[in-house]
């Protein structure tokens, strides 16, 4: 409850990647102005990371919200991931499955650091990137499949005795609101979800609550973190683009299969003429499990459009087909199941 208790403006969030570069060199002052939109629509709860774009995303978000007072909103950043001033080429980064999406980002070294001491730098090195004196939520980067490999067990085990009780300790002394993991998999949070200590308030649950991939999550994680009261931050609800009318899904070019799944749920949403973009944040809202939808945006124009969904009032029915059409799991909770 830690992390929806501490959010200043409603549940719909700003999810900072794309700043750091990703698939594309966004100039500095399109940025800002998509930091600026968010801000104008009242968006006051912000997400960035150490790694999206080797520090770039934090400083551009610092430079943005420069002339907002630190009170008026809430921010979380990630560790894991520690950026050195060395530089390296970040085409030829060794960073897994998604390790070229920040080709276009500094050229910072990146180094995997999950200790305890790794954890506490990090927050030191993105409080100046920030410029800001304090964070709120920290959540532990990509300890998962997606980036290590196999090795994300030991990662796990490195972090559990490490950033896991860093992160603990700065909660229980007040220095932030809440911590636990940002990542794409949902076998590392179910792992940390068993743990009887140390205790996280939340975690980053990246593509894995959409409406086009829910399944897993719904079977351990979902109800996992209700019973525990973690509360889930929804990243990427638009499956990294592709259901809100881009071509990216897991942060690569979408199968046809995928396409074809968006395209009827597309008619759908048509024949009710609702935004696909409200259907993805109202069903990933409708979780008891979730807290925030924080999608990315690198264009002022996208903020609107976010805002506008949350907005809209779906129609009931359209909940009742989705359901009938089996386009969603027959297990996830929808927003008609709350009435
Ligand atoms: N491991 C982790 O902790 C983790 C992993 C992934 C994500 N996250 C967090 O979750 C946030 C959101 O994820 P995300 O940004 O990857 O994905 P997302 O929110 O699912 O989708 C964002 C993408 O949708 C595109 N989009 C939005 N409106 C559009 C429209 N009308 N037409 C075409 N495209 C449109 C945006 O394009 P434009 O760029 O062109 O605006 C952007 O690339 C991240 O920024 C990050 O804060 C965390």
């Amino acid at each position: 409850m830690a992390i929806r208790q501490a959010l200043l403006a409603g549940p719909l969030g700003f999810g900072g990647a794309p700043l750091g570069n990703m698939f594309r060199n966004i100039p500095d002052d399109e940025a800002e102005a998509t930091v600026d939109a968010a801000w104008d629509a009242g968006t006051r709860y912000f997400d960035t990371a150490p790694f999206y774009g080797a520090g770039l995303s934090e400083i551009r978000l610092g430079a943005a919200l420069k002339k907002r007072k630190r009170d008026d909103y809430v921010l979380s950043t990630k560790v894991g991931r520690l950026i050195l001033n060395e530089l390296e080429d970040p085409a030829a980064r060794d960073q897994g499955e998604k390790g070229d999406i920040f080709k276009y980002g500094r050229s910072n070294k990146i180094v995997l650091d999950y200790t305890a001491d790794g954890a506490k730098r990090s927050i030191e090195d993105s409080l100046k990137r920030l410029n800001v004196d304090r964070l709120d939520f920290v959540w532990i980067h990509d300890i998962a499949q997606d980036f290590h490999g196999d090795a994300w067990i030991s990662m796990f085990e490195t972090a559990r005795t490490g950033a896991f009780r860093a992160l603990d300790q700065l909660r229980d002394q007040g220095v932030i609101k809440g911590w636990g993991l940002g990542v794409n998999r949902t076998e590392p949070v179910e792992l940390m979800l068993e743990l009887s200590e140390p205790r996280p308030d939340g975690t980053l649950l990246a593509g894995r609550y959409t409406l086009l991939d829910h399944e897993r999550a719904l079977q351990r994680l979902m109800p996992l973190a209700v019973e525990k009261n973690v509360d889930i931050v929804v990243g990427g609800p638009y499956s990294s683009g592709v259901l809100a009318g881009g071509t990216h899904f897991e942060y690569a070019p979408a199968s046809p299969e995928i396409l074809a799944k968006v395209q009827k749920i597309k008619a759908l949403c048509d024949q009710y003429k609702i935004p696909i973009k409200a259907a993805a944040l109202h069903f990933s809202l409708a979780h008891p499990a979730s807290a925030a939808i924080i999608p990315g945006a690198s264009k002022p124009e996208r903020i609107a459009e976010d805002h506008a969904a949350l907005k809209t009032a779906v129609p009931d029915d359209f909940w009742v087909d989705l359901r009938k059409q089996e386009l969603v799991s027959p297990k996830a909770p929808l927003p008609i199941d709350r009435k």
